[in-house]
């Protein structure tokens, strides 16, 4: 389960008891934040997609805290994604948090909140991450905001994930949700998810993966809700795979349908490890 889903971290077992192999709880900030003005989130029905403009709403760290202690026992199965407008704000997440989570999403990429994007710049961008690379005692991830298909920003947003890895992260998550101007949103834009993204959550892993060839794991997100999308992904380069819109369309039943069917399709390629997969997924009905 891809962040933003259980951002208080009140339900992290409940959710991998429905067959997620990893939850992102979060995004955490350090203080709480009311988040934007609503309506905020607008479902896109035909489209099986999502428009938000949440803006991290939630509790702040102290009771993520508190929570992330009690579901202790998760601890192997729980990333925690951290954000922040200031540099201090993060470090005291990270330096919170690292000891209950098997992991940590460093997020520079929502569309929705005012401040995020000063660590778009490269240096800055460097300069936090070798900040907590040096106090990291689990693997760090980064998760970047998506590229467009025009070439300047792709070449300005792919120079992103090449500090990132320079920097000192583990791995990138690929990628956030999609800038989108809607006059249904309060605040008049926010971010896209769901269907419309799958096709280019495939281009930007083939992108990313000829970047960092091995360097750092990939984790693939957006516009995922089938075992087919699940192994096209691995396929490409991830090294593991997040999903939270068609969650919202598809309800609880989906990753333990997405598993049963992603072991059949290993079965008919004659393999029993999801690290073995690769080409095209196999024509099974
Ligand atoms: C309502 C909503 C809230 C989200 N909140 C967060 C968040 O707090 N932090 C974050 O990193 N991503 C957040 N996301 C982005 C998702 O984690 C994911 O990157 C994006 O939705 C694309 O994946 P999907 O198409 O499977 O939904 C949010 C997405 C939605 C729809």
């Amino acid at each position: 389960m891809a962040a933003g889903f259980d951002k208080d971290c009140k339900v992290l077992g409940s959710v991998l008891s429905l067959g997620f192999g990893f939850v992102t709880g979060g995004t955490v900030t350090l203080a709480s934040r009311p988040g934007n003005p609503k309506p905020r989130v607008i479902r896109l029905i035909d489209k099986k997609a999502v428009m938000n403009s949440m803006g991290f709403p939630g509790q702040g760290l102290e009771p993520a805290v508190k929570r992330l202690s009690k579901s202790h026992k998760h601890k192997r199965r729980v990333l925690v994604s951290i954000s922040g407008t200031i540099e201090d704000e993060i470090f005291e997440c990270l330096r919170q948090t690292q000891s209950l989570v098997s992991g940590l999403e460093l997020n520079i990429s929502s569309p929705n909140t005012a401040g995020l994007r000063i660590f778009h710049e490269p240096a800055r961008l460097r300069g936090l991450i070798e900040g907590l690379a040096a106090e990291k005692t689990v693997p760090l991830f980064v998760k970047l905001p998506p590229w467009p298909r025009d070439e300047d920003t792709r070449r300005e947003l792919l120079k992103l994930a090449d500090t990132a890895v320079d920097a000192g992260v583990d791995g990138l998550v690929i990628a956030n949700t999609h800038p989108i101007e809607s006059s249904c949103l309060k605040v008049g834009r926010g971010g896209l998810s769901g269907a419309p993204l799958f096709e280019h959550t495939e281009l930007m892993i083939a992108d990313v993966q000829a970047r960092v060839q091995g360097q750092a794991s990939i984790i693939a997100c957006g516009g995922v809700s089938t075992a087919e999308h699940v192994w096209k992904l691995l396929a490409t380069g991830a090294s593991a795979v997040q999903l939270y819109t068609s969650f919202i369309y598809e309800g609880p039943g989906l990753p333990a349908r997405i598993n049963k069917r992603l072991v059949k399709l290993m079965s008919a390629a004659g393999i029993s490890s999801v690290e073995d997969i690769s080409g095209p997924p196999p024509p099974v009905k």
